[in-house]
C-alpha cells in the first residue's frame, strides 16, 4: 500500500490543489491531505474550517484523507509510515523554495522522498494568495475555486 502526504496551508483549497491531489491518487493507494498549523500564521481560514472546505470539495477522490498537524513535517510524516510528501510545482518561482524544503526535509529524514506533480495548464498560475486578493475586491473567482469555497471566500469578505 503506497501511502502519499500532501501537505499545505490550504488557506484555502483551490482548483490547483484538488489537480494535484487527482494526479498525486491516480499513483497511490491513499493520500493524506494535511493542513499544517502554524501559531506564527494565523490566515483567513482557522484549520477546523480548511478541513471541512478540503473534506467537502475532495469528496470524488477515492483514498484521500484528511488531517492537520503541527511541529515538523518530518515528525509527522513519519508517524503515518508514509511513503513520500507530494507537491504541486507550478513555476520557476516555486522552485528554489520547494528545493530548499525537500532538501531540509531529507536532511532531516533520510528516507523522506518528495514527489513534485505539475498541475493541469488551466490551474498552474493559482496560488490561494492571489486568489483571496480578487475575493476581497471581489472580483470573479469563478473557475479558481470549487462554489462551495467560493461561497466561503465570498462570506470573509462581505
Ligand atoms: O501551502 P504551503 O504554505 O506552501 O505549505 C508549506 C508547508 C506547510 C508544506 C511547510 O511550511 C511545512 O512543511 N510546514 C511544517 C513545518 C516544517 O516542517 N517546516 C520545515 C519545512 S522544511
Amino acid at each position: 500500500m503506497k501511502i502519499a502526504i500532501y501537505p499545505g496551508s490550504f488557506d484555502p483549497i483551490h482548483n490547483g490543489h484538488i489537480d494535484v491531489i487527482e494526479r498525486a491518487a491516480k499513483l497511490c493507494d491513499k493520500v493524506i491531505i494535511a493542513v499544517a498549523q502554524n501559531p506564527n500564521k494565523t490566515g483567513l481560514f482557522p484549520t477546523e474550517e480548511r478541513l471541512a472546505l478540503i473534506e467537502e470539495v475532495t469528496r470524488h477522490i477515492p483514498g484521500r484523507e484528511i488531517t492537520s498537524f503541527d511541529g515538523l513535517l518530518v515528525d509527522f510524516f513519519q508517524s503515518t509510515g508514509a511513503d513520500a510528501v507530494v507537491r504541486g510545482l507550478r513555476a520557476v518561482s516555486d522552485f528554489e523554495y520547494e528545493f530548499q524544503m525537500a532538501l531540509m526535509n531529507r536532511s532531516l529524514l533520510d528516507e523522506l522522498e518528495t514527489i513534485f506533480l505539475v498541475p493541469s495548464q488551466e490551474t498552474i498560475y493559482l496560488s490561494s494568495r492571489i486568489i483571496k486578493e480578487v475575493a476581497r475586491l471581489k472580483g470573479d473567482i469563478d473557475g479558481f475555486v470549487p462554489p462551495t469555497v467560493k461561497a466561503a471566500l465570498q462570506a470573509k469578505f462581505e
